[in-house]
């Protein structure tokens, strides 16, 4: 037996690229901080806050002329860019590591880039880097640096040469080749250019994630993914890669929609604040506090991150109500720290209606209550004794009693009594002690053969 699972674990691994199992092996602990992380803050600041009317999209899907965008960079004057105070901020809120655009699809460069003009130092009002200090703020804080980096780049000159997948047509001035014919030699020029400022940036602030996006519009073969991975994990080993890099990456980034399932391998729920990504001058489609809560808690009860995204104004302003947001939201992830941070994914389905997580060592269900109920709250299929039910950010041990089952094999239901004065504005959190590590029942509930 042993040398059949000897000779197929051989299989598996031998039959993997090079590649992957050097991957499987370094994220093991690599990814160690951004599972227990859970919440991060998305960043998405550029020229385009200042018409506050979309990031990129504008002028690709036609709404408004590439010359007329771009008259956005007289206007990008970052005067109260002060990214310590949104590091406090973000750190208040509750975030253990922060992702900010450095480049957009529209190609603008948010670092002095050498590589071209097409930067915020050459040719904002800005005149500056806004990158290094970015993550010199966020380190202070103690929060992770993470970069995002768009892969396509709408205003680079050898961008729009190669278009595989819908080469017969031209799907678009600035994505596709507007001849038809794929030009290698400008493709390379633009692979060189993409590595080149990557480099600058892994040389200005060695992100500890990078984050890309825009990958679905070429090939892993034409992206030259494997060496884009190998060149990242050679300039640092434990940095974290987002996977829209078809396959390459470590964890992946649903967006805008809670999964019904999460996924098993490592994942981050990217979601915004209103309904824009950077910021929106006419959207006021703001989330509730309760419902960002309703939304993170069901991401790291299956076992993600939510990486909330936030606009700030052309200045560098976070909006006020996005603020009170991030403030309302570290009220409560502060207090209820011990269900968060460094847990694990909840129960499966069924046992109780709500999201739960898990403590590492399995021995504390946490269950988020995000409206008071009428009556007790119910779970099921707990085998284990209960030690103690305490109601997080206070004082409070709640009372519990078994309904049904038998001793020794059918454990019941169990019923939680709730202090209805006690109860958190936004969502309260019970943690239930446990004798052991969780065990669940989940078997065909028949006759009680014995009492
Ligand atoms: C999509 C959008 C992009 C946004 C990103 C965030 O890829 O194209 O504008 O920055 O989602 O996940």
């Amino acid at each position: 037996m042993k040398k059949i699972f000897f000779l197929a674990s051989w299989l598996i691994v031998s039959s993997l690229p090079a590649q992957q199992t050097v991957s499987l092996k370094d994220s093991t602990d690599k990814m160690q901080w951004f599972k227990d992380a859970k919440l991060g803050i998305f960043i998405h600041y550029g020229i385009y806050a200042v018409n506050g009317g979309g990031t990129s999209w504008p002028f690709r899907n036609g709404q408004i002329s590439y010359a007329d965008y771009m008259k956005q960079l007289d206007g990008f004057t970052t005067k109260n860019y002060h990214p310590e105070q949104w590091a406090k901020l973000f750190k208040e809120a509750g975030a253990k590591y922060a992702v900010m655009t450095s480049k957009h699809h529209d190609g603008v460069a948010m670092w002095d880039t050498q590589l071209s003009d097409l930067n915020v130092v050459k040719k904002t009002p800005a005149g500056r880097d806004l990158i290094a200090p970015y993550a010199k703020a966020l380190r202070i804080e103690g929060l992770k640096v993470g970069i995002y980096f768009s892969l396509l780049d709408w205003s680079h000159p050898d961008y729009a040469t190669l278009f595989k997948k819908n080469k017969d047509k031209i799907v678009n001035l600035y994505d596709s080749p507007a001849s038809g014919v794929e030009d290698e030699t400008r493709w390379q020029k633009f692979l060189t250019f993409r590595d080149g400022q990557l480099k600058e940036l892994a040389d200005l602030v060695n992100p500890d994630l990078w984050w890309f996006d825009g990958d679905w519009t070429r090939t892993k073969e034409q992206w030259k993914m494997k060496e884009l991975r190998q060149d990242l994990l050679s300039w640092n080993s434990k940095t974290i890669l987002n996977d829209r890099l078809q396959g390459y990456g470590d964890y992946q980034t649903p967006e805008q929609g809670v999964p019904i399932v999460g996924p098993t391998e490592p994942w981050e729920l990217c979601m915004t604040i209103n309904d824009s990504w950077s910021y929106g001058k006419n959207d006021n489609n703001t989330k509730s506090l309760n419902y960002i809560i309703n939304i993170f808690t069901d991401c790291i009860s299956q076992g993600g991150n939510l990486l909330l995204d936030v606009g700030p104004t052309e200045d560098g302003s976070i909006t006020p109500i996005q603020t009170e947001r991030l403030k309302g939201l570290g009220r409560w992830t502060s207090k209820h720290a011990e269900a968060i941070y460094g847990t694990t994914r909840g129960l499966p389905f069924g046992h109780f209606f709500g999201p739960t997580t898990l403590s590492k060592d399995r021995k504390t269900i946490y269950c988020f209550i995000l409206n008071t109920p009428k009556d007790d709250i119910t779970l099921k299929g707990i085998k284990n004794n209960i030690t103690q039910i305490r109601l997080l950010g206070t004082n409070e041990k709640l009372i519990s009693k078994r309904i049904g089952g038998n001793v020794t094999s059918v454990p019941g239901i169990l019923r939680i009594t709730l202090p209805a004065e006690k109860m958190d504005l936004n969502a309260s959190v019970i943690a239930i002690e446990l004798d052991s590590p969780l065990k669940l029942y989940r078997a065909k509930v028949g006759a009680i053969e014995e009492n």
